[in-house]
């Protein structure tokens, strides 16, 4: 018998679909039908204690492409599929006391559903350290079951909080150590995926006491510019500003960073999200070695929190489990990482020919390029 149950970071869920922080998570109403449809649990709209204004205009729209032909364009139109979205959204405009009351609301009517808060402060200075704590004490006090910390916003002018902290090791360890030191509840750490070598803020967070991370984040984009007005898609008065990409478009890259990870860290847990829709996007962070997976984009496009795309996933992990049942597989647990390790160096690839190839090497590598052949 199929069974969708799993255990991630020591909680329980009954099935490993989650909705991601974004406009699909950021009220109670939403949340709820969230769990009525069958998502096994969601990660809040993340919460800060700055206030927050969006710009003026809308704040996501949806990048598609001609069926026939080369246009993409975030124009409205027939015979398109959908590339992406685009965001330049921020966190939660609802302050901390909107949520407080809230959330012990949510998570009492639906005490089996997985409930995460996601939280985010600056970093730079003592005083922003506390707020993360004010912000967890908050938080846990609610009876969340575990708190997601923001380190991806691709939007903050502030370099200390977002993105920003997600690109500086010592503030991805300074930040997850000073939520540790509160917390009662595991602590997922969100990275943003624009940095050169995301093993290394890994690896910060990690020994700042993350109990998981969440990858991908949107990756820093511009709208593109329309060739008739010679203005961005998205502009206010003229002027466009970095947003997040997500969606379809991002799903190989944010699959390249989180094998990174799984590799250089196999024994840890990963919640994989980033241009998943159906069940075999999610497949591919699962066999990378994903505990669960998070759906933002997709879910906003079908009725705001994606009744129909959790009934696929569902569904499709049933028929999965069902057509390898003669292997054994019954739950995620008899799947997950199962190709891992099947992301190797390039010169490690077969070639047709018997010729030799050593990764560009012609002969022993030494001094300098001994090192880099080693790391
Ligand atoms: C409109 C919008 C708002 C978002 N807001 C947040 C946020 O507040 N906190 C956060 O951690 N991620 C936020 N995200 C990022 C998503 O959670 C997710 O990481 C990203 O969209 C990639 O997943 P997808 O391809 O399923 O959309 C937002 C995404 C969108 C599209």
């Amino acid at each position: 018998m199929a069974d969708l149950s799993t255990v991630f970071t020591g909680i329980r869920f009954e099935n490993p679909f989650m909705l991601a922080s974004a406009p699909p998570t950021e009220s109670e109403s939403n949340i709820m039908r969230a769990y009525e449809a069958g998502w096994g649990g969601v990660v809040t709209k993340t919460i800060g204690l700055h206030p927050v204004v969006n710009v003026r205009g809308p704040k996501t729209k949806f990048l598609r492409a001609d069926n026939a032909g080369t246009r993409l364009s975030m124009a409205k139109r027939p015979d398109s599929t959908l590339m992406a979205s685009w965001n330049w959204e921020l966190i939660s405009d609802k302050p901390l006391d909107w949520w407080v009351g809230r959330l012990s609301a949510i998570k009492r009517a639906y005490p089996t559903k997985v409930l995460v808060a996601s939280i985010m402060a600056g970093s730079g200075t003592d005083k922003e350290l506390e707020n993360w704590q004010v912000l967890t004490e908050a938080v846990q006090a609610e009876g969340v079951d575990a708190i997601e910390l923001n380190f991806s916003c691709p939007h903050m002018d502030r370099v200390d909080m977002g993105a920003n902290v997600g690109k500086d090791k010592v503030l991805c360890s300074v930040s997850t150590q000073a939520v540790k030191a509160v917390a009662r509840v595991p602590v997922w750490v969100k990275l943003t995926p624009a940095t050169a070598n995301i093993v290394e803020e890994a690896e910060a967070t990690f020994l700042g006491g993350a109990d998981a991370i969440s990858s991908s984040n949107t990756f820093p984009s511009l709208p593109l510019i329309d060739p008739e007005t010679l203005d961005f898609e998205v502009n206010v008065d003229g002027y466009a500003s970095s947003g997040g990409l997500g969606g379809p478009a991002i799903l190989p890259q944010s699959l390249a960073k989180m094998a990174q990870m799984t590799q250089a860290f196999p024994d840890r847990e990963f919640s994989g999200l980033g241009g998943i829709s159906g069940f075999d996007q999610a497949l591919s962070y699962f066999l990378l070695g994903c505990g669960t997976v998070q759906v933002a984009t997709a879910a906003m496009l079908d009725h705001a929190i994606g009744p129909n795309v959790i009934q696929a996933l569902t569904s499709g992990m049933t028929e999965f489990l069902d057509r390898n049942a003669e292997r054994g597989w019954t739950s995620l647990a008899d799947f997950r990482g199962l190709r891992r390790d099947r992301v190797v160096p390039h010169s490690r690839i077969a070639r047709p020919e018997a010729a030799e190839y050593h990764g560009g090497y012609d002969e022993e590598a030494e001094g300098y390029a001994t090192e880099l052949a080693r790391a």
